[in-house]
């Protein structure tokens, strides 16, 4: 999760936008940089692993001025370098740029600017921005139309920031999609731009959020904000009265809560540097096994637990149905007890948030000394299970998740998951590029998608207030979204300590069946799908006998809208990518009933956020 800080104002630019990158540790990061205008040239300090080494880089090399902007990046394309390191520098350096989100038409636009003679000195999308805003300032003569046109040109969920060396006194900044943050801090003769509230708390209350599609035009003497188009937009100050350990909550009243809202960007972050729409391609730098190996693989055990488990059983139909590979999941801790059969062709993959899991690690020991390759979709880097991973990682860009119950490192586990299996099924011969193209494109449109769903709540705090007492529930689901079930069962219970069980819908009538009644709500999901009308049957089975039914339906389905007593609606998506959206009402349910329980939200009775113990 990348961090963004400016200032410009009379202080030490300097110390204000490292201090503000310090408040933004806590999200994540491996390099980091700053830009200093310095009278009329650039001051660029960049460094890999921690701010620290930045700090030493500035006491070496000091840089002194009173405007620049600051970033920390999480690496996914295009590694760990400081070369890769933000802030970047146009082809002539008179520009300077930062960035967080996905710049999805990044490869047309860099191959555009390659024919044009520039030269590229890293991997990233973020130097293209650099470059295209030069091309486009010298096409316009002017650097605030010049940005205008480049930002028009970017696809996909972006926060940029950048200054211009012959424009001093001046940062831009601009919002696009529903993915990259952008906080302007509003002071008397300076003002502030960051990723995040906490950056900038202490020089100011006083805070602008851009919108999607919004700019903002900063100077010492004041903000304005308009559309991408030109539009001024009038904005009124919020004040924000935030002590410092809920600055670290984002202003949220749980780290759970926030990070069920940040999941936007955390899905965004997954993706980021690993979609090439142009090429119909998926790009997976940190996976050692090279396309060849991949290719033999003919059967896969994934193994996991708890909540990655269930990611596991998506990841299950992901690739049975993109690359029509066979894969068997297993409970971490039940793995080896079943003696299993390691050999040619096998490849072990390994799903865990924290990377310390044992009876996750333990699993993938014994698929080392059985020769057969292992790789691990994990969140912490430098963990042991990335560590173990011989055939390389997904590390999932989740950021820090310090909740116990998981929320925002399932969506990305499914996310990481999707983009595995659609490089598995192109490999294998199954997928072609129009098949890819359609399945990326459906990708890259879930932030957007995922974050309309955060914008309503009403529903699970009148939903919480009416089951408060309940001491039972059911999740019933069919097909990919019957692990979704699962998983909204364990949230529920692993924070409000209501009972719940997620069943597989079609297994009603073999037993469940006989728990119905009024005191039993039933959550279906029930999305449409090859499997909806069945659901729609489960519906009316559990109503004909007196249960309630809350349906997680597909917007605009008026047909559960009649049918259960409860509905919430989710975006249309490609049934394979639904459960990142079918999850998120579960989520929330579980949150809002353990807040109006008044459990302990972020640390549940009995619950480690890693269990390193079997
Ligand atoms: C998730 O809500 C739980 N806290 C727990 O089931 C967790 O998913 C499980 O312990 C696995 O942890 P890992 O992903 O770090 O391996």
């Amino acid at each position: 999760m990348c961090g963004i800080v400016g200032y410009i104002g009379a202080r030490d630019a300097t110390e204000v936008v490292v201090s503000g990158l310090q408040r933004l540790e806590y999200r994540g990061y491996d390099s980091a940089g700053i830009a200093i205008l310095n009278h009329d040239d650039f001051q660029v300090r960049r460094s890999v692993g921690k701010l620290s080494n930045l700090q030493q880089r500035l006491q070496e090399q000091p840089t002194h001025g009173q405007q620049g902007i600051g970033h920390t990046r999480w690496a996914t394309h295009g590694g760990v370098t400081e070369a890769n390191a933000h802030p970047h520098r146009s082809d002539s350096g008179e520009i300077v740029v930062i960035q967080n989100g996905i710049f999805e038409n990044y490869l047309d636009q860099k191959r555009r600017l390659i024919e044009q003679g520039v030269a590229f000195h890293s991997q990233t999308d973020t130097e293209v921005i650099a470059h295209l805003i030069e091309r486009e300032t010298k096409a316009a003569g002017d650097f605030l139309a010049g940005f205008r046109r480049a930002m028009q040109q970017l696809q996909g969920g972006n926060a940029v920031v950048a200054m211009h060396r012959r424009q001093p006194g001046l940062i831009l900044a601009a919002r696009l999609d529903n993915a990259g943050g952008v906080v302007v801090g509003l002071g008397d003769g300076e003002n502030f731009v960051a990723s995040d509230i906490p950056a900038i708390l202490d020089y100011t209350q006083q805070v602008l959020f851009l919108e999607d599609g919004e700019l903002a035009i900063i100077t010492a003497d004041g903000v304005q904000v308009e559309r991408l188009t030109g539009e001024p937009v009038a904005k009124a100050p919020q004040r924000i009265s935030w002590d410092p350990v809920a600055a670290a909550k984002g202003g949220y009243k749980h780290f759970m809560q926030k990070e069920i809202f940040e999941q936007t960007r955390s899905i965004t972050d997954t993706l980021h540097d690993r979609v090439d729409l142009e090429n119909a391609q998926v790009m997976l730098d940190d996976l050692t096994l090279t396309d060849q190996q991949l290719r033999d693989i003919d059967k896969i055990y994934i193994v996991a637990c708890g909540t990655a488990w269930h990611a596991a059983l998506v990841a299950k139909f992901l690739i049975e149905s993109l690359a029509r590979v066979r894969v068997e999941v297993d409970y971490g801790s039940e793995f080896r007890y079943r003696d299993p059969i390691l050999d040619r062709g096998t490849l072990m993959i390994a799903i865990t948030q924290s990377g310390e899991t044992v009876d996750t690690l333990v699993p993938m020991e014994l698929a080392r000394k059985a020769g057969v390759p292992c790789i691990s979709l994990v969140n912490a880097i430098g963990s042991q299970a990335a560590r173990l991973s011989d055939g390389g990682v997904i590390y999932l860009n989740a950021g820090p998740e310090i909740a116990v119950a998981s929320t925002k490192v399932f969506t990305c586990m499914l996310i990481a998951a999707a983009l595995l299996a659609l490089k598995l099924g192109a490999l294998h011969g199954r997928l072609d590029r129009n098949a890819m193209r359609e399945h990326l494109q459906a990708l890259l449109a879930l932030p957007n998608k995922l974050g309309t769903l955060l914008q309503e709540t009403a529903i699970y705090e009148k939903l919480a207030e009416r089951y408060r007492h309940t001491s039972d529930m059911l999740f019933l689901g069919r097909g990919i979204n019957y692990p979704i079930a699962l998983e909204g069962a364990l949230k529920l219970k692993e924070i409000s300590y209501i009972h719940a069980e997620g069943y597989p819908a079609g297994e009603m009538k073999h037993g469940p069946i006989a728990l119905i009644d009024e005191q039993m709500p039933v959550v279906c999901i029930a999305v449409k799908d090859g499997v909806y009308d069945k659901m729609l049957s489960n519906v009316e089975q559990v109503k004909t006998r007196g249960g309630e039914v809350i349906a997680i339906a597909t917007e605009g389905d008026t047909t559960l809208r009649d049918a259960a007593d409860f509905v919430i609606e989710v975006p249309q998506t490609l049934p394979l990518f639904a459960p990142v959206l079918t999850v998120v009402p579960l989520q929330l349910l579980s949150y809002y009933c353990a807040l109006r329980r008044g459990a302990d939200v972020d640390q549940p009775r009995n619950l480690a956020k890693s269990v390193t113990v079997e």
